[in-house]
């Protein structure tokens, strides 16, 4: 009777690989673009100013359900909030997309790769030789939260399709009368919402969502379609996730710098 003995691999030191490729820049992007927009966006959610542009709202601060500005909902800054914090409209609503991608299952992998290295790259050695824990323990395990935030997330994408429907809106300051128009700005929050949408719409979670709940798919073309259009986001999740970061910076910075004089925003009709 055949027997057959275990071999165990020698643990790896850090770093340590055979792999003969450049592994470590996908992790050094990552660690890079990531590390600058939250920087970017915490700095920019802290200013209070400038996020908006004629009928244009930046999507760090939209929905603004306080603020200065007239796309306030619910007007000026409330009197409950704290004294000793700064007040920011985007304070109050920035955590729930900013979780939404936090918990995200492909940004999960890469973070944890980038930021932690744990593995910092498939077969290369970790700086911690303990077990694996994964995310069935305490904190990781919050991560399932995800499909929560995906919940806000689509509401998310509606507030801000509106606010590119209004961004055609344009009201002088004088006679308060409106017209329509599009500016390059008007251009730049519809092209926000389309990448979020796909970023959005790919999301694992509606996946399971939109057709983990029938038996037999096939039996419900409308779920179907769905299923099938989810799907095929989902096979460029990556691709939508790095562009709607950028994208939805890059509105923020626009409106900010029309805001602040420095760019010129073109109007196209
Ligand atoms: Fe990435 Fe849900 S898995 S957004």
């Amino acid at each position: 009777m055949a027997s057959t003995l275990p071999v165990l691999a020698p643990p790896r030191r850090f770093g340590q690989t055979a792999r003969p490729d450049a592994w470590w820049v996908q992790p050094a992007v990552t660690f890079t673009i990531l590390a600058s927009f939250v920087v970017y966006a915490t700095w920019a959610a802290f200013q209070n100013a400038h996020y908006t542009y004629g009928p244009y709202l930046s999507p760090f601060y939209s929905p603004e359900l306080f603020g200065a500005s007239h796309h306030a909902w619910f007007g000026p800054q409330p009197r409950w909030w704290p004294g000793w914090l700064p007040f920011s409209p985007a304070l109050l609503i920035l955590p729930f997309p900013g979780l939404f991608r936090f918990t995200c299952y492909y940004y999960r992998g890469a973070y944890y790769k980038a930021f932690w290295a744990d593995p910092p790259s498939c077969a290369v050695g970790e700086p911690r030789g303990k077990s694996y824990w994964g995310e069935r323990y305490l904190p990781l395990i919050l991560q399932n939260a995800h499909r929560f935030f995906l919940y806000i997330a689509l509401i998310f994408i509606f507030i801000l399709a509106y606010d590119a429907v209004k961004a055609t809106w344009w009201v002088d300051g004088i006679t308060g009368r409106g017209e329509f128009g599009i500016g390059v700005g008007t251009l730049v929050l519809t092209a926000n919402v389309i990448l979020l949408s796909g970023y959005t719409l790919g999301c694992h979670s509606l996946r399971h969502l939109v057709g983990g709940r029938k038996d037999q798919l096939s039996r419900h073309p409308v779920q179907l379609k769905c299923y099938e259009g989810c799907s095929k986001l989902n096979r460029g999740h990556m691709k939508w996730a790095w562009a709607s970061l950028v994208g939805v910076a890059f509105t923020d910075l626009y409106i900010r710098l029309c805001s602040m004089g420095i760019w010129t925003d073109w109007r196209i009709l």
